[in-house]
């Protein structure tokens, strides 16, 4: 009998959004009501490490995250389990003596393990990193030709913001306009040298899973939030059009306005939901307060924030002086041992905290 096994590792970095997506016009698809900006992690900081496998030998599709056994029952891991499978082609690895034609893949099963490298209780949102990585690494195990937008568009069906993980440096997400979401995916705005001076810390306010999972939060802002409409019509597309030409530029005044007015009004829109939705808590708004003043106080901007579906703060800063001077006020004003709601930081840079 065959004996063989193929495998592929892929490592797939988290991204954060800096003009947020917040609601869906097809819910089964993943398509969004407006378009979204973020920037990718580096890949040494929170990221998502998955290996498939595929063999004779298997008789099930299975998962274990972090080592725990999930199911992959899920309509999410489904869809993208067949779309990646409706792309397999042929592989000859003649080295290890495997040949499976394109039809073999139709009967083959997979054996996935996935790991965060960031725990995945933290409230950080893991999604993203995870559902990027599965779909790249069952591409590379398939041979699939598709370049990395199209696979995104496969991505977008197991998390929409993971279809932004595809690439690195900065990444939009054209919500597309037609039915089948073919044309919803992500491209590249600038890569990763683009803007190598900007830092990104981390502030962990607090550990515990969110309340509100964004599909029902969402779902709840779509049919209730009036403010959601007018955001998704008149706002984000304009601000879309400010910040692919601030990251351009490397404005990053115009980049920290633009990402703190997006952050405050997706939570605006939260909170215009019936039931409202809080992500961010007291120890978030004094966090908010603490950059608002410090960029007034200065000439220009020095760190921008923003919020997902919680209350961890997501800080960028100008530069390395800017980060290191945050971090002292973070220290600071959120003095670590006191009854802080500050758990730890995550940083871009990990030097900064030496
Ligand atoms: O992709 P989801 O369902 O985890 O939603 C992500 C929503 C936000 O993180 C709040 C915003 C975004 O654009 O990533």
């Amino acid at each position: 009998a065959d004996t063989w096994v193929r495998m592929v590792t892929a490592q797939t970095p988290t991204n954060i959004a800096v003009i947020k997506y917040w609601g869906k016009r097809d819910e089964t698809l993943i398509l969004p009501v407006n378009d979204s900006i973020s920037v990718t992690l580096d890949p040494n900081d929170l990221c998502t490490t998955t290996t498939v496998a595929v063999s004779p030998t298997f008789d099930q599709d299975r998962m274990w995250l972090n080592g725990k056994e999930i199911s992959l029952s899920g309509g999410r891991f489904q869809s993208c389990l067949k779309e990646i499978r409706a792309r397999a082609c042929e592989v000859e690895d003649e080295e290890k003596a495997i040949k499976i034609a394109k039809k073999d893949w139709e009967k083959l099963h997979l054996h996935i393990a996935s790991y965060n490298n960031f725990p995945t209780a933290a409230g950080l949102a893991s999604s993203a990193a995870g559902f990027a990585c599965l779909v790249f690494s069952l591409a590379k195990l398939m041979n699939a030709k598709e370049d990395n937008s199209e696979l995104s568009a496969i991505a977008r069906q197991g998390s929409g913001s993971a279809c932004r993980s595809l690439f690195g440096g900065f990444v939009k997400w054209t919500m597309g306009k037609v039915d089948n979401g073919s044309d919803s995916l992500a491209i590249q705005v600038a890569d990763e040298k683009h803007w190598d001076d900007l830092v990104i810390i981390i502030a962990v306010v607090s550990s515990r899973m969110k309340e509100t999972s964004s599909t029902t939060g969402m779902r709840d802002t779509v049919e209730t939030s009036l403010l959601l409409q007018h955001r998704a019509k008149e706002v984000v597309p304009k601000r879309i059009v400010e910040m692919e030409e601030a990251i351009k530029n490397r404005d990053f005044a115009s980049f920290a306005r633009l990402t703190c007015s997006d952050s405050n009004q997706f939570h605006a829109v939260c909170l215009d939901t019936q039931p409202p939705i809080f992500y961010m808590n007291d120890t978030s708004h004094k966090i908010i307060n603490c950059v608002e003043k410090w960029n007034r106080s200065e000439e220009t901007p020095q760190v921008a924030y923003t919020f997902d579906a919680g209350p961890n703060a997501v800080l960028i800063a100008h530069n390395r002086k800017a980060a290191a001077q945050l971090m002292q006020k973070l220290l600071y004003y959120f003095p670590p041992n006191s009854d802080t709601d500050i758990n730890s930081y995550v940083a871009g840079d990990k030097t900064i905290l030496k």
